[in-house]
This record gives structure tokens, C-alpha cells and sequence, in this order.
């Protein structure tokens, strides 16, 4: 199975898809987890942890290096479907290219563009929808999950 998901998740290149330059990198710290690690991270985890209706949050989920490996385990393990694996997940970038880019690897999910360490400023590029979502699920550090 986790030679499954490896396959699955490196379907897309390792931080392909956006051109980051090296002054964006220093500011946003864009620096993802390589697949082979972060499989090594998630089997650590007892596996019960991503069963059906268990949330999955990744606060500044890059390009979903963790988040759509995250799906396939929850599709292979335990059989969800696709769509049902996607509500459980959620995700947040405060670049909207790269969640853009993880919405389109997980084909959908719950993945907002917002800033996790001030939930309830508006950013330039973020949707109403994206700026409620953030000020419900993060403001006053009130992590409904
Ligand atoms: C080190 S990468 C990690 C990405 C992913 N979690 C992974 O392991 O591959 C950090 C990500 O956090 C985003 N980021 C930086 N500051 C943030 C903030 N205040 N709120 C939300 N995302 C942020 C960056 O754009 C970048 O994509």
C-alpha cells in the first residue's frame, strides 16, 4: 500500500508546478517534505488516526506533499471513497498558487488560502468564501477539529 501512495503522490514532480524564486523561498519557506519522508512520518502515526471522519489539518500545506498522501492512505486503508476522504481534509497556504496547485493534486479538499498566524486579516488574492472559512475554523485560536 505505501508503495501505492508514493506512486500516487509523486505523479506530480518534487515542488514542480509554481516557478519559486529564491527571495520567495527565503520569505515563505517554501521547502516541501519529500514524499519518502513524509511516508516515513505517517507510518509513525497509529494508523486508526486517519479512519474515516478523523480530520487531517495542515496548517501551511505547500503544495499537499503531506495532505495527498494523506487522501490515499484514507482511500486505500479504509476504503473511503475519493469525495469522502476529501471532507476530512483540510488545508491552508497563505500563497495562492500553491493552493491552487494542492486543491488541484487532491482534486478538491478543503484548502484555503490564508495566513494560519492571523486568521482573520484579509489577504490580497483570498476568496470572501476562503477569508470566512479562515476566521471560522482558526480566529481566536478556536481549532474546531
Ligand atoms: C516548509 S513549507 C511546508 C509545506 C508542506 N507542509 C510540506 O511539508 O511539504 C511551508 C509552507 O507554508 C506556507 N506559509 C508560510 N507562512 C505561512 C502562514 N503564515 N500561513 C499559512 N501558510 C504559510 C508557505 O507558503 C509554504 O508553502
Amino acid at each position: 500500500m505505501w508503495h501505492k501512495i508514493k506512486e500516487l503522490t509523486d505523479k506530480h514532480g518534487y515542488m514542480s508546478g509554481v516557478d519559486r524564486m529564491s527571495d520567495r523561498v527565503q520569505k515563505t519557506g517554501e521547502i516541501f517534505t519529500p514524499t519518502d519522508l513524509v511516508i516515513q512520518i505517517l507510518k509513525e502515526i497509529d494508523i486508526n488516526k486517519f479512519a474515516p471522519g478523523k480530520t487531517i489539518i495542515d496548517p501551511t500545506c505547500g503544495d499537499g506533499q503531506f495532505l495527498v498522501p494523506v487522501k490515499w492512505l484514507k482511500v486505500l486503508h479504509f476504503n473511503m471513497t475519493e469525495e469522502d476522504a476529501l471532507k476530512d481534509i483540510y488545508g491552508v497556504d497563505i500563497m495562492r498558487d500553491n493552493v491552487d496547485l494542492c486543491k488541484k493534486r487532491l482534486g478538491g479538499g478543503n484548502i484555503f488560502m490564508g495566513n494560519t498566524l492571523a486568521p482573520d486579516i484579509r489577504l490580497d488574492e483570498q476568496t470572501e468564501y476562503e477569508h470566512e472559512q479562515m476566521i471560522e475554523h482558526f480566529a481566536g485560536n478556536t481549532l474546531d477539529i
